[in-house]
């Protein structure tokens, strides 16, 4: 993605009523879709096999994220960013995550959430690729 398209606006949340019941396995099926790919892609599987023990638990984690980004839920309140600080990652983890996420999304995620989660995710693969080489660049250089 451009710079210039990473500065436009996410998508908004989508406003009530939203059926949350009925678009909570939309979401577990979006984040179970995406991590079959990711699991066994070459560049992004050896890093998370080599850093999740527990894929019950960091699925049920993603579930809680996504839910809370797309529904308004708030299941999820830890702080995402900080625990891939001590993974080993460049901007093209980044984007291969959003070439893996986006086709998940389009196959899994109903209209009222779909362009969120699309401009969501591509809006956080640009920001956190870049804020994350910019950490571990100045880690590294320390
Ligand atoms: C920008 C897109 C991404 C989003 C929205 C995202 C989201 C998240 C969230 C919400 C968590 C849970 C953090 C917690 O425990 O509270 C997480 C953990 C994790 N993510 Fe990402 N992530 C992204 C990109 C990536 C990429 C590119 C990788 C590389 C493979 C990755 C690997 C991991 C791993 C290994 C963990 C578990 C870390 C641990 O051991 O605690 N993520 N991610």
């Amino acid at each position: 993605m451009s710079d210039a398209a990473a500065e436009t606006e996410v998508a908004e949340a989508p406003q009530p009523p939203l059926d949350v019941e009925a678009l909570e396995p939309c979401i577990r099926a979006c984040v179970r879709d995406f991590y079959e790919k990711a699991k066994v892609d070459d560049l992004l599987g050896p890093v998370f096999n080599g850093s999740i023990r527990d894929w019950d638990k960091h699925l049920s984690t993603m579930d809680d994220f996504w839910s809370g980004a797309l529904l308004g839920t708030q299941r999820y309140t830890a702080a995402p960013f900080p625990p891939h600080l001590k993974l080993t990652m460049g901007q093209e983890h980044f984007d291969r995550w959003r070439d893996l996420w986006i086709p998940s999304v389009e196959a899994t995620l109903p209209d009222p959430i779909r362009a969120r989660a699309i401009s969501m995710g591509e809006h956080m693969s640009h920001c956190w690729g870049r804020a994350y080489t910019m950490m571990t660049r100045e880690k590294a250089d320390a």
